[in-house]
């Protein structure tokens, strides 16, 4: 990989990862993902901003692409730190200790940060909201963008060029190759990042997704003509797509989202399974989308993007000593934390010799404002009346999120 001009004397760095490991330590990445970091050069400083974690010799690739470009690490004056997290900053301290004078710039909540994961105190400066750089001939500009993806999280904006480089915002998971901007991406590859980009957002930015318009609102009086983000492709032909994305990805945590079901269920011995064909028959019956998973078969990462994307969940499981089955609660858990709110929902599910999956199941879709059908619920097998109602059931879900659509936009 080689570094990728966005203007003169700024230059995308960039490694792909595998998809060896989980991203966060937690999320699959089966087609790996991109470390951006960005080269600006002025006439007397030179930038480099966002770094990459030392991840399958990401750090060796970017010293590499530096060295093309005729920089040496030494030769970087300020290091850009928009966000903290380890993969983009994984590698600061070996860096720093090849360039001790460079200057760390980042937001006030950042510098104890740099302390606590790198020990790093010396040439640490904190910038405020607003604060320019002249590089010469390079103007950076600086705005806070908190919770994209943690407190402390800026972007950086270049005033000749109006490149908005925005870090975890606007990024997506998926290794990029030779298509690099949104312009060199065949009809196939917009389909794959669009893709990647829900279930990045789903699993990382979700949580945040009020914090996602506000900085959406708060940087639209920036002249953008190009969006680089530390992850994925660069918006130059159309970087208002990607605004978009994510607007209308924010917008699903209030809902309506699309007017797609996911049905996820876990089953012990066959009879909470027995339901599934009539819960999906039912919603495919008012002509909606039904996405299925199984837990804890399916990743919980691929059931976050799917819940994310739906405006009705129908959750399956049976009770087990007294409350929700384990795989389905560690699912609803991660709903929980990642906002998945106001949704349209259901439970079905079988019992052996008590029930009380029910009660725990109230009590989380009431915190989550989820508005709840009546249970299909059932001891031991589920019988020919049992299946008629859950397929009723299901598909008058789906109606009402056909409605709920409807009544958005009109
Ligand atoms: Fe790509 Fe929140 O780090």
């Amino acid at each position: 990989m080689n570094p990728v001009a966005l203007a003169p004397d700024i230059y995308r760095i960039s490694a792909n990862i595998g998809s060896r490991d989980l991203f966060e330590g937690i999320w699959p990445i089966p087609n790996g993902v991109s470390l951006n970091s960005y080269l600006v050069k002025g006439r007397d400083k030179t930038a480099l901003i966002d770094l990459v974690k030392d991840w399958e010799g990401a750090a060796d690739t970017v010293s590499r692409q530096l060295k093309t470009l005729g920089i040496g690490i030494q030769e970087i004056d300020y290091l850009i730190l928009n966000h903290m997290e380890p993969d983009h900053t994984g590698w600061l301290q070996q860096m720093k200790q090849q360039n001790p004078r460079m200057q760390i710039l980042c937001t006030k909540k950042a510098v104890p940060l740099v302390e606590a994961f790198y020990g790093i105190t010396d040439s640490v400066r904190a910038v405020a909201g607003g604060e320019q750089l002249d590089l010469g001939g390079k103007q950076l500009q600086f705005f806070d963008a908190p919770n994209i993806h943690w407190p402390e999280t800026m972007v950086t904006y270049e005033a000749s060029t109006g490149i908005l480089f925005s870090c975890d915002a606007f990024g997506s998971f998926g290794q990029v190759h030779e298509a690099v901007f949104d312009d060199q991406l065949s009809e196939l590859e917009h389909k794959f990042f669009e893709e990647e980009t829900l279930r990045y957002y789903a699993n990382i930015v979700s949580s945040f997704s009020r914090f996602v318009e506000r900085a959406i609102d708060s940087l639209s009086s920036l002249n953008i003509s190009m969006i680089a983000p530390s992850h994925g492709v660069i918006w130059r032909k159309n970087p208002g797509k990607i605004v978009a994305d994510y607007q209308r990805l924010a917008s699903y945590m209030q809902g309506p989202a699309e007017a797609e079901v996911t049905v996820v269920w876990s089953s012990m011995y066959g009879n909470t399974e027995a339901m599934v064909d009539a819960v999906t028959s039912g919603v495919e019956a008012a002509g909606v989308p039904v996405h299925i998973h199984r837990v804890p078969q399916d990743h919980v990462s691929f059931v976050l993007a799917s819940a994310w994307r739906s405006s009705g969940i129908i959750a399956g499981m049976p009770t087990y000593e007294y409350k929700m089955f384990p795989p389905m609660y560690a699912v609803l858990d991660v709903l929980e934390r990642s906002r998945v709110m106001n949704r349209r929902a259901f439970r079905f599910g079988s019992y052996g010799w008590s029930g009380g999956a029910q009660k725990q199941f109230d009590e989380f879709t009431a915190s989550m404002k989820w508005k709840c059908q009546d249970p299909v619920e059932f001891q031991g097998a589920p019988s020919k009346e049992d299946r008629d109602r859950a397929f009723s059931q299901a598909r008058t879900l789906a109606e009402e999120i056909l409605a709920w659509k409807e009544s958005v936009k009109s």
